[in-house]
């Protein structure tokens, strides 16, 4: 029987370009992740869309001159292409601004409301009287009262990663006019996440073992220190609206007095995606809505949203980066159990931490970035998910520097993996015109034992979501192969005992076929590209079907010439590159 699992990668706002920070943080893994699940035979679906709302959104709107919607429509698509280029293979990537969303969204809010986990209260947000108007939190910059890294947010520091509850900022100002801000009362809703101790203490402790250990240690640490009340809206005007309709039909006590100008938090709403947009996939199975989502569909899947989100069996497993650990270690969890429909809560949160680049923040205004799109098409997509995945920032910073990417490259995927496949096609290709076929001899039973091996341990990591060590695992296979190859003295072995050097083509051969399988999570299409070298499909996943097994075959057919999987880097073109 397959698992049904449900991969919810985090919603990057769609307010700018993704850089290669976001690939390894958490676009990557989470592709990696539904690659071997489908591999499997699980039934898996990878959702994910734009995070359109709230401020990142309007601030960066205004930055550019052009309205909220006209970002998101330049950005989404921009982002789309991205993915397709990198061959991320998500079932449906959405938006936020759907109906769908807004719909599911404001369901959520109600059912918490009637549970009695969202409340009233008043707070004190912080009011511009040059522009006569409330500031939502990224309009607002000033101290950090923890550790006082100047020009921070008031909603979250991004130096120490602290929520920062209005009021606390040091010397605060308007991020518009540079004057500064008062606090004044304003009513809102907030989370009463306090509640929610008992429950959410008993979901972290069981998460001991399955969530990376830092991760779970962080998520604890914010329990010990007490978890406050979150409000859920806020004064603005570009996010989604609060059920107005819906509310006003409700007791008195659970209304606010006025609803001028107030919207749903784009932190509350966006992890609803991941909800919603399950249901959206749903919906596009049965041919009644279609977004303009990237596609991938398994074979024999059918979906139904209740299969995943009502179901304790299904494995839910959400992809994302350090500062997003909060939101979905804790409030999101509360989220599921406060709305008391029996949701299933995240089996795995799979947090990286950032990746730096030359031991600095990427950041775009400061022009210290990597264009994700240019280094793809410069060097080909599959270096880059290579080099990238091999230094994952599983569990601590990353680096991305020139030089490592270069030595990576040609030191590890080029002279290992990538010449062990070349030196073996290419001596099949000079020496049996690309044919070999031999009957009744097997592999040797030694071979065998380091491929079915390198499927088990390899398989083992990449479901605990070690994706470094189940590389690892795969370039240890081709360092085995290529020590095998020097050793049988094949070039040597064809003149001195032919029936010999055919055995050892056999077993050279039949370890290339399964690097193929065996890496093609992580590099797709060289992995696409060598089987239609070998002459076979690239075992296409099927629903209960598990491909993550070895494949022996006793004979081997090149189609055409061989070509080399990975080309080797020049430092000296890459160095001149690097700036452009
Ligand atoms: N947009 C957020 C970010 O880029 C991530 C949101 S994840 C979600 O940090 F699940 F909440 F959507
Ligand atoms: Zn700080």
């Amino acid at each position: 029987m397959s698992k049904k699992i449900l991969i919810g990668v985090a919603w990057p706002y769609v307010n700018g370009d993704l850089h290669l920070g976001h690939l390894a943080g958490y676009l990557l893994p989470a592709d990696i992740f539904a690659r071997y699940q489908r591999m499997l035979g699980n039934d898996c679906v990878m959702v994910s869309g734009s995070d359109c709302h709230g401020t990142p959104i309007t601030v960066a709107a205004d930055k550019e001159k052009i309205s909220p919607t006209e970002i998101i429509e330049e950005y989404h698509v921009k982002d789309v292409e991205l993915f397709k280029l990198y061959g991320l293979s998500y079932n449906l990537y959405t938006k936020t601004t759907t109906e769908n969303h807004k719909k599911i969204v404001q369901e959520m809010f109600l059912d918490l409301l009637k549970n009695g986990y969202i409340v009233k209260g008043t707070m004190r947000q912080y009011y511009s009287e040059t522009e006569s108007k409330f500031l939502p939190d990224r309009y607002v910059e000033g101290e950090c009262p923890h550790c006082h890294a100047k020009n921070q947010r008031s909603d979250q520091c991004e130096a120490c990663g602290r929520w920062l509850e209005d009021g606390e900022l040091i010397d605060p100002v308007s991020k518009n006019t540079l004057t500064p801000v008062i606090l004044k009362d304003t009513e809102h809703y907030f989370l009463d996440l306090e509640k929610f101790t008992p429950e959410l203490t008993k979901y972290v402790d069981s998460k001991r073992g399955i969530w990376r250990d830092w991760v779970y240690k962080e998520a604890s640490s914010w329990l010990k220190e007490g978890l406050k009340k979150r409000a859920i809206t806020r004064d603005m005007d570009w996010s989604i609206d609060l059920p107005i309709e819906e509310l006003m039909k409700l007791p008195q006590e659970m209304q606010l007095s006025n609803y001028t100008g107030k919207k749903i938090y784009v932190w509350f709403e966006a992890v609803i995606g991941y909800l919603s947009a399950t249901v959206e996939w749903e919906s596009i199975q049965k041919g009644t809505e279609y977004s303009e989502g990237i596609f991938y569909k398994q074979v024999g899947q059918v979906v139904g949203w209740k299969d995943y989100w009502l179901n304790p069996e299904c494995e839910i497993y959400n992809f994302m980066g350090q500062d997003n650990l909060v939101f979905h270690t804790l409030m999101w969890p509360a989220q599921l159990i406060g709305s008391n429909k029996g949701y299933t809560l995240p089996h795995n949160v799979v947090v990286n931490k950032f990746m730096n680049l030359e031991g600095k923040k990427f950041s775009k205004s400061r022009n210290w970035t990597i264009d994700s799109k240019k280094i793809a098409e410069n060097y080909g997509v599959d270096l880059v998910r290579y080099y990238v995945s091999a230094n994952f920032p599983e569990n601590k910073e990353g680096d991305f520097t020139w030089a490592s990417f270069i030595a990576g490259v040609n030191n590890e995927l080029v002279a290992n993996l990538g010449n062990y496949i070349n030196r073996t096609l290419k001596f099949l290709e000079n020496k049996y015109q690309g044919k070999l076929s031999i009957d009744g001899i097997n592999v040797d039973e030694q071979i065998k034992n380091q491929i079915d091996s390198t499927y088990i341990k390899m398989g083992e990591y990449l479901s605990k979501c070690q994706f470094v060590n189940a590389l690892n695992e795969l370039m240890s296979l081709s360092k085995f192969a290529n020590k095998y190859f020097d050793e049988q003295k094949i070039w040597i072995k064809i003149n001195e005992d032919p029936e010999s050097a055919r055995t050892v083509l056999l077993n050279l051969l039949n370890i290339v076929e399964n690097l193929g399988v065996l890496m093609s999570p992580f590099l797709p299409s060289s992995s696409e590209k060598l089987f239609k070298m070998l002459d076979k499909d690239l075992p296409k996943p099927i629903l209960e079907k598990n491909m993550w097994l070895s494949v022996y075959s006793n004979s081997y057919m090149l189609n055409g010439t061989v070509e080399v999987l990975f080309n080797k880097l020049d430092p000296a073109i890459v160095l001149e590159k690097k700036d452009n």
